[in-house]
């Protein structure tokens, strides 16, 4: 579904993203770990067209998508969430996912009836007519989900929709992302807690400074030395 082949990016003077490769079939959840700075957001970025790869491509149901803008990319079907959330604060939730909707419905009626359905989906429909503003962490988080599901993604990129989340609205995203993925969405999803990822991810990616250090079931990720050295700490035991 994906095919990610020799990305590098730089910022100035920097590579920031370095000779990255790998690919995401359709139905898989995939990880994305690294620790602050790797790179994670960055190659979200570039794989939905905010940034252009300085070098490399980026192949999403066989076309070549690496020039594409953001909203064409994302009429393709592939969607993100962003790690810093910024809903429409003077927008209900129900008009902030609206909004999304429009951006592959043809009419504001289908937009409307597609926000409906997403809301049902993410379990936000009882705080429709909350504003924006008004939001808890957590609902802003599953807000920036619900927007982005309301694009009709078939690859969702989430980033860091679990961080900042109490233990119990915690198990709420993991459900939700579980549901997602049984609903035929396919996820690239970047997250910090490993007991997570590890968990709900059937391959991991992770980055270090900007490489691509290690990709493989998490048992294998967890187990890898230069994860452990870049990431985990040495004394990291596997769930
Ligand atoms: N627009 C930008 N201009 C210049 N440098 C940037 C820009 N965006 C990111 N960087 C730098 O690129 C590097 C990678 O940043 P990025 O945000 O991708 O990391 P990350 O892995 O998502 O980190 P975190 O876990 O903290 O979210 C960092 O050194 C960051 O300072
Ligand atoms: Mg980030």
């Amino acid at each position: 579904m994906l095919e990610v082949r020799n990305v590098s990016k730089w910022f100035g003077g920097n590579p920031v993203l370095k000779d990255i490769s790998f690919e995401i079939h359709k139905g898989e959840i995939v990880g994305l770990i690294g620790p602050n700075g790797a790179g994670k957001t960055t190659l979200f970025n570039v794989i939905s067209g905010f940034y252009r790869p300085k070098t490399g491509d980026i192949f999403f149901q066989g076309e070549n998508i690496s020039r594409l803008t953001p909203e064409d990319i994302c009429r393709r079907g592939l969607c993100r969430t962003f790690q810093i959330t910024k809903p429409f604060s003077n927008l209900t939730v129900f008009k902030n996912v609206v909004i999304g909707a429009l951006s592959r419905e043809k009419g504001i009626r289908e937009a409307e009836n597609k926000a409906e359905e997403i809301l049902e989906l993410v379990e936000m429909t009882p705080k429709r007519d909350l504003l924006g503003r008004s939001l808890t962490i957590a609902d802003r988080k599953r807000l920036e989900v619900a927007r982005a599901l309301a694009t009709s993604p078939d690859l969702l990129l989430l980033d860091e929709v679990m961080a900042g989340l109490n233990p119990n609205e915690l198990k709420e995203m993991i459900a939700l992302v579980k549901k997602l993925s049984q609903r035929g969405i396919t996820l690239f999803v970047i997250e910090h807690i490993m007991t997570v990822i590890m968990g709900i991810s059937h391959r991991i990616i992770a980055l270090d400074h900007g490489e691509q250090i290690c990709v493989g079931s998490p048992c294998d990720v967890a187990e890898d030395p230069k994860v452990l050295e870049a990431y985990l700490g040495e004394d990291y035991v596997a769930p």
